[in-house]
């Protein structure tokens, strides 16, 4: 079975073609008119997706040699609604025409199982962290559709984090990859930064005012980003370097500490990665060295990619019904819960 899949829920149009060996190909369009925003601008985003998707799908089904897939895949959300919507209905379009199925497939859990494109692929049961622009969650996958959320942030996702500092430090947009570069030449114990503490740790004053609804699990990377301002603003600014490379080191500390909590209480050894933030080079090399069994996908396959949405397109395929034509875009859904929730 051959799946054609389509990613336009922020700023990559993306689309991959994924056959029972695995990724046929996998064509990105980043957008770069964003960065002299700071920042993704929605309508922009979604008229570069409808200039850029039908050479992309094109340039996909030919780079995978492949004339007509089987089943059609596109992200409906989370994210973006505008830009969703341009690809979820190119998609729909596609599948009417061509009388495919189709599957309307969430950005998460697309992040979620990409780790299974590739061998070795992790067995369910396994813990995966989303590290995004948009979120950041570790969720505990038991099987296709089935996730629990061990730990989620409170308020800033990592991504968002990093994209945040970055222009702080005016080092354009997206903010990731270049604090990634630059953290790599600084030192990590230069500024001191907090660490959010999981709740169980908290005194019992600053217990009481978290919902117990949440995990005590939990991160925040919002107060670090705070810290790395006053940083910036006290009486001897720290080189970027040296912010960027103690921010980093906060950042991955907390990520890291959650993932071995996780794997203690669950008892869960295995552990995949994905979201843009999965692509960094100390959280790899941090993950890889938690005594866990570690998943980190390809760098090009953390970030946004057509692929992954296949990946999630066909497992659906090989296990149930398609989606029906009417499905819609949706800015807010948690990987597992049905789409018309
Ligand atoms: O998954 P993704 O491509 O899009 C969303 O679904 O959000 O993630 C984008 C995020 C951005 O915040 C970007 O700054 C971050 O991932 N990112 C990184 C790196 N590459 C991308 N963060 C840290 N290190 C990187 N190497
Ligand atoms: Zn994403």
């Amino acid at each position: 079975m051959i799946v054609l899949g389509i990613e336009t829920s922020c700023d990559e149009t993306a689309v991959g073609v994924v056959g029972p060996e695995g990724v046929l190909s996998d064509v990105i369009h980043s957008q770069d008119m964003h960065a002299e925003y700071g920042g993704v601008v929605p309508e922009l985003a979604s008229r570069a997706h409808a200039e850029k998707l039908v050479v992309s799908v094109r340039a996909a089904l030919a780079q995978a040699g492949v004339q007509r897939p089987d089943v059609i895949a596109a992200t409906a959300g989370p994210g973006l609604v505008g830009a969703v919507l341009v690809g979820l209905c190119h998609g729909k379009a596609l599948a009417a025409t061509w009388g495919l199925p189709f599957f309307g497939v969430n950005h998460l859990e697309a992040h979620l199982l990409s780790p299974l494109l590739d061998q070795p692929a992790p067995q369910f049961p396994f813990l995966s962290l989303v590290v995004s622009g948009g979120h950041t969650a570790l969720y505990l996958a038991h099987g296709l559709g089935r996730y629990e959320v061990v730990a989620q942030t409170i308020d800033d996702a990592a991504g968002e984090a990093y994209d945040k500092v970055a222009r702080m430090l005016d080092l354009g947009y997206p903010g990731g990859p270049v604090v990634d570069r630059l953290a790599a030449t600084g030192d990590p114990t230069a500024v001191a930064l907090p660490r959010p503490r999981p709740r169980a740790e908290l005194p019992q004053t600053l217990r009481r005012g978290l919902s117990l609804a949440r995990s005590d699990l939990d991160m925040s990377f919002s107060g670090l980003k705070t810290a790395v301002g006053a940083a910036l603003a006290g009486p001897q600014p720290p080189s970027p370097a040296d912010l960027c490379a103690s921010f980093q080191e906060a950042v991955v500390d907390v990520l890291c500490d959650r993932i071995s909590r996780a794997a203690q209480r669950t008892g869960v050894r295995r552990i995949a990665i994905g979201g843009g933030v999965a692509a960094n080079g100390r959280l790899r090399a941090r993950v890889a060295a938690l005594g866990l069994e570690a998943f980190l996908p390809p760098r090009a396959r953390c970030t946004d990619n057509g692929a992954m949405i296949a990946n999630v397109g066909r497992l659906r395929a090989l296990s149930g019904p398609p989606d029906p034509l009417s499905l819609t875009a949706r800015a807010g859904w948690p990987p597992g819960a049905e789409p018309s929730a």
